[in-house]
């Protein structure tokens, strides 16, 4: 039995990752919450012929213990998305203080769930969470990650618009380092199959895999960041972690984990030089989530090793401000 839920359920991301989830075979059980909107949104899914049993709670009446209670697999989109002229880290000041109440009711009503955060910003928000594990004594970095798969589904779309691939998924591209702009580093040389990208392309390419996002903020011209194109993307790598679960061999996705409790983290830790401790690589998913972080940084070339050493620099700062966030806190 599989119990899953997403705490922010009434968002644009929220709203489509809850379609998919209980439109999906795996799961038994599914529980929504969110501060406005969850019964009717729970209501609306409930009709759909599908196994899974939907509730979907608000904050009153203890509705976050309700949720938890009994999870497996935590997916959290809540809160603010960004507007034009705005970065990730603008959204620091009201997401981390929603993300550090979410995870220290999971620490509390289902400290063994997997838990996958969507929240902005990723490279701040993963980091408060494992404080916050931290604090209360239940943290199993194998259990927590960040969600940067978006970036690997815009890698691939991207990739295949340049190569004519009419089948996007067939491109796989490892997206390693954060997720924001020049955090985001796409392994193109180690694209499978693959993939000869011209030489006046590969720039623009890299760029537009890092910066995709802002074409949606943009596009969407004050209404929100990626919701629909999230949601997938969100679903595909919950979906991984319950296969997994369920005893699926050979599943691994880039995730971003914290590095010195996952095994091959300090390899891969050694590789960026030391002294930072979450990082997206892809790692190979088990029943008790993270079993092994591969390092595909000895393979690279040396395009990608300096956008490596750039986003080091950016993403260090992201962590450490998530880390003294939530210190702060307790
Ligand atoms: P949205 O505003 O449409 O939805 C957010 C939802 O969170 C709302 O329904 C809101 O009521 C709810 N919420 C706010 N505070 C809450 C709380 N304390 N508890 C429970 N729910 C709460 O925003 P969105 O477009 O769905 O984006 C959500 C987040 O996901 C943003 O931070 C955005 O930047 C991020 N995001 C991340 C990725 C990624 O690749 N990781 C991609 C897209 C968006
Ligand atoms: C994305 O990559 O689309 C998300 O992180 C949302 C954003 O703010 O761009």
């Amino acid at each position: 039995m599989v119990k899953a839920v997403v705490l922010g359920a009434s968002g644009g991301i929220g709203q489509p990752l809850s379609l998919l989830l209980k439109a999906s075979p795996l799961i038994d059980e599914l529980s929504l919450y969110d501060v406005v909107n969850t019964p009717g949104v729970a209501a609306d899914l409930s009709h759909i012929s599908s196994p899974a049993q939907i509730t979907g709670y608000l904050p009153a009446d203890d509705g976050l213990e309700k949720t938890l209670t009994g999870a497996d697999i935590v997916v959290i989109p809540a809160g603010i998305p960004r507007k034009p002229g705005m970065t990730r880290d603008d959204l620091f000041k009201i997401n981390a203080g929603i993300v550090r109440d979410l995870v220290t009711g999971i620490a509390k009503f289902c400290p063994k769930a997997f838990i996958l955060i969507i929240s902005n910003p990723v490279n701040s928000t993963v980091p408060i969470a494992a404080e916050i594990l931290k604090a209360h004594k239940v943290f199993d970095p194998s259990r927590l990650f960040g969600v940067t798969t978006l970036d690997v589904v815009r890698a691939s779309t991207f990739t295949a618009q340049i190569t004519g691939e009419k089948d996007s998924r067939k491109i796989v591209v490892p997206v390693i380092g954060g997720h924001s702009g020049e955090t985001i580093v796409p392994l193109l040389s180690l694209a499978k199959p693959a993939c000869d990208i011209p030489a006046d392309k590969l720039d623009g390419l890299v760029h537009r895999i890092q910066f995709g996002g802002d074409e949606v903020v943009a596009a969407k011209n004050g209404g929100g960041s990626a919701t629909l194109s999230m949601a997938f993307a969100g679903f595909r790598f919950a979906e991984s972690v319950i296969k997994a679960l369920k005893g699926e061999k050979g599943i691994v996705e880039p995730t971003f984990v914290y590095l010195p409790g996952v095994s091959g983290g300090d390899e891969v830790s050694k590789s960026l030089g030391g002294g930072i401790d979450f990082f997206a690589v892809p790692v190979e998913l088990g029943p008790q989530g993270a079993v092994k972080a591969t390092n595909p940084i000895p393979t690279i070339n040396d395009n990608e090793k300096k956008l490596l050493e750039i986003a080091i620099k950016g993403l260090k700062g992201n962590i450490e401000k998530g880390v003294e966030f939530a210190r702060a806190a307790e």
